[in-house]
């Protein structure tokens, strides 16, 4: 089952409820999960900048640092790969992340193709843990990684992984051709996605793997807050609900193909929006 948090409830409060969700019926689950979900329909138009510095926020980087160690450790066996960056996901078993890992495992496989070296380009890629993914999955092989995210992300990056290159502006890079792109929940969280995958789009050299990403089936593209205490973020962030029909069209436009579709069990309530929101996946090849 999903890691959907409950709003209000701090870092503590949500590993409690995850824990003693098993204990309850599956409509009430889904009920609570509803009810108190963090996100808040905002309409259809991308609202003005939020007051407490959005994905900027310090709590956002100081949270994930202090994970990290227990992420790696998570990591370092044969054990299963049910885990996630997300503090508050502390152990091994979730498998809602068990999903997201192995459906990245196809994807990367698809790109290798049996190769020993991958340049890979992580858009929106944080800390740079899907390079520790990609090296535990496939421990033989060389990965040229590359991240682009926020400035401190990207210092607070490159202190915990020196060999992977961080870029804070995307107009560094600007010409470079990437065996694969991975874009993993963070499409839906800039303004203009369709150019922003237009950009995206001309990197790929081989593969894109549009991943996690917040999207409805019916309604149209719609946008909703987000206040993410149970991560332990202390702010709030706008994100496109994106309808899926319309990122297919959108990338069939960038002459890209559909290899695969992918389902993952986050479920994105939104309160007051015209449909639920559904994480899903998109593994594109460029001919
Ligand atoms: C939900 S996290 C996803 C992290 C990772 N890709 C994953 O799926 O596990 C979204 C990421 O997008 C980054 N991000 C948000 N807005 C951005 C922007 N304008 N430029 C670069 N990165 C941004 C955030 O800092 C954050 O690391």
């Amino acid at each position: 089952v999903s890691p959907q948090p409950l709003a209000g409830l701090n870092a503590a409060g949500a590993v409690a409820f995850r824990a003693a969700r098993q204990f309850l019926p599956p409509l009430l689950s889904d009920w609570l999960r509803f009810r108190f979900s963090e996100f808040t329909f905002a309409g259809t138009a991308w609202p003005r900048p939020p007051s407490g510095g959005g994905w900027e926020h310090e709590s956002i980087v100081e949270a994930q640092v202090r994970h990290w160690p227990l992420l790696k450790r998570n990591l370092e066996d044969a054990g299963p790969l049910g885990v996630s960056h997300l503090p508050g996901h502390d152990g091994r078993a979730d498998v809602s992340d068990h999903n997201i890992i192995m459906s990245y495992a196809y994807a990367l496989a698809r790109a290798l193709s049996g190769r020993r070296t991958l340049s890979v380009l992580d858009w929106g890629g944080g800390l740079g843990h899907y390079l520790l993914y990609s090296r535990a999955l496939f421990p033989g092989v060389d990965f040229q990684y590359h991240c682009l995210d926020l400035p401190a992300m990207c210092a607070a990056g490159r202190r915990l992984q020196p060999d992977a290159c961080f870029h804070d502006d995307a107009r560094e890079l600007v010409g470079l051709k990437l065996d694969l792109v991975i874009s993993s929940s963070s499409l839906h969280y800039f303004e203009d996605w369709r150019g922003t995958l237009r950009d995206i789009a001309a990197m790929v050299g081989g593969w894109l793997y549009l991943s996690r990403l917040q999207c409805v089936e019916q309604a149209p593209a719609f946008v909703a807050v987000q206040r993410p205490r149970s991560a332990g973020y202390g702010t709030s962030y706008p994100s496109w609900f994106l309808n899926r029909r319309g990122v297919l069209a959108a990338a069939l436009a960038e002459g890209l193909a559909l290899e695969r579709e992918f389902l993952f069990d986050e479920r994105w309530y939104v309160r007051r929006a015209p449909e639920q929101g559904r994480s899903r996946g998109f593994l594109f090849r460029k001919p």
